[in-house]
């Protein structure tokens, strides 16, 4: 205990003046000790909730920091221990407050590699729900020929592949140089993978009819033209095949208010990189493009689970391609963040904005 070093048979304003500098010592305050300190002194009742605590202590914070500059110094108002002692704790809880609230995170957090973060986040937070999909709307067979179009790091190319089995094949294209780096080394040894660097206009097999199905999962909401993008997908496929796809209609709540908490220097650049559309105008370009709509719903709800906050900084950090700035979230940022979605883990189960359609090239086509 820190007021082990506090002789509380002394005077009372040599208590809280042993208080101050222990305090003042423990937290480097480089000003005046004999004004280090609040102006009135506050002994926080036993019998207060966790969370009024914390507010009466902010308080303190307030009047400690932000004060008028009079003096300072503690008006004795008990000579009790206790009082003392209490007076030790509220200092030293703001005072970590006030050091915490400068503190940048750790290094450690700020070497994450987006591509790596991604392929994390992606093999764990979106994993499951991709593999619904798959075998809810894709239902690939034995020797299907798939197009992956944005397949980020892989993780569920990897998964159709298995799928479709040695005499069907998959190929992954994803705009994200180092992404695709990352699928390459990753499932290296998936013989009927392979990963080709390209995007929703240019990519390989593009105009080929070779593909029963093009797969592409959280991508059109990146896209800025989609009607280019399903015309190239039509394009692609063989006659009866079809497109099985899933994407955001707006940006997850959870995304935005940390968006907006975390980075809010960021927040216009981060929002603008979705490429949003509501889900009956994607159904309308993909009719136009001359594919016929067999299924286009919201699933019951979208999971997002984040076991802690570096998970979830993890997975912004990753989906943004590195946007989402590290160095600007500060512990204090952090804390308020928690304050909205209490502590973790986060479950950000919501309804859902996940829409899917699949579609398929008619047999006879009436354009
Ligand atoms: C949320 S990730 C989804 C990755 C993967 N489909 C999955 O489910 O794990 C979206 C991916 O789309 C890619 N992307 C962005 N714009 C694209 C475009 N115009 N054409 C193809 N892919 C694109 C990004 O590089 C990113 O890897």
């Amino acid at each position: 205990m820190e007021y082990r070093n506090v002789d509380f048979n002394a005077d009372k304003n040599k208590q809280y003046e042993a208080v101050r500098k222990a305090i003042a010592r423990k937290y480097s305050y480089s000003g005046d000790v004999d004004l280090f300190g609040p102006e009135e002194s506050s002994a926080i009742p036993e019998d207060v909730e966790e969370s009024q605590r914390k507010e009466l202590v902010e308080k303190d914070h307030e009047r400690l920091f932000q004060g008028d500059g009079k003096d300072k110094r503690i008006a004795a108002k008990s000579g009790s221990r206790k009082f003392v002692m209490e007076f030790y704790d509220v200092m030293s809880t703001v005072s970590g407050i006030m050091a915490s609230r400068k503190k940048k995170l750790s290094s450690k957090e700020l070497t994450w590699k987006p591509n790596e973060s991604y392929q994390q986040s992606s093999a764990t937070v979106k994993l499951e729900e991709g593999k619904d999909f798959i075998h809810t709307d894709v239902l690939p067979q034995l020797e299907d020929a798939i197009l992956d179009l944005g397949c980020g790091t892989g993780e569920l190319s990897a998964y159709l592949a298995e799928l479709v089995g040695l005499k069907g094949y998959v190929i992954g294209v994803d705009p994200d140089f180092s992404r695709l780096q990352l699928a390459k080394e990753t499932h290296r040894h998936v013989e009927n993978l392979s990963f080709i660097e390209g995007n929703s206009n240019q990519f390989e097999g593009m105009g080929s009819e070779k593909f029963d199905i093009i797969f592409s999962n959280l991508v059109i909401h990146w896209v800025p033209d989609k009607s280019k993008a399903f015309r190239n997908m039509f394009d692609s496929l063989k006659v009866g095949g079809k497109i099985s796809i899933q994407y955001s209609d707006i940006i997850p709540p959870f995304m935005a208010t940390s968006y907006e908490v975390l980075n809010p220097e960021k927040y216009e650049k981060l929002s603008n990189m979705f490429h949003l559309a509501k889900r009956d105008d994607v159904d309308l370009l993909c009719a136009r493009a001359g594919f016929d709509v067999v299924k286009s719903y919201y699933p019951k709800y979208t999971k997002d689970l984040f076991p802690s906050v570096e998970s979830l900084l993890q997975w912004l950090v990753g989906t943004s391609h590195g946007v989402f700035d590290l160095r600007l979230v500060t512990q204090e940022r952090v804390e308020q963040l928690l304050q909205k979605f209490g502590n973790p883990p986060f479950d950000f189960t919501e309804n859902s904005f996940d829409c899917r359609l699949v579609a398929v090239k008619p047999r006879s086509q009436t354009l």
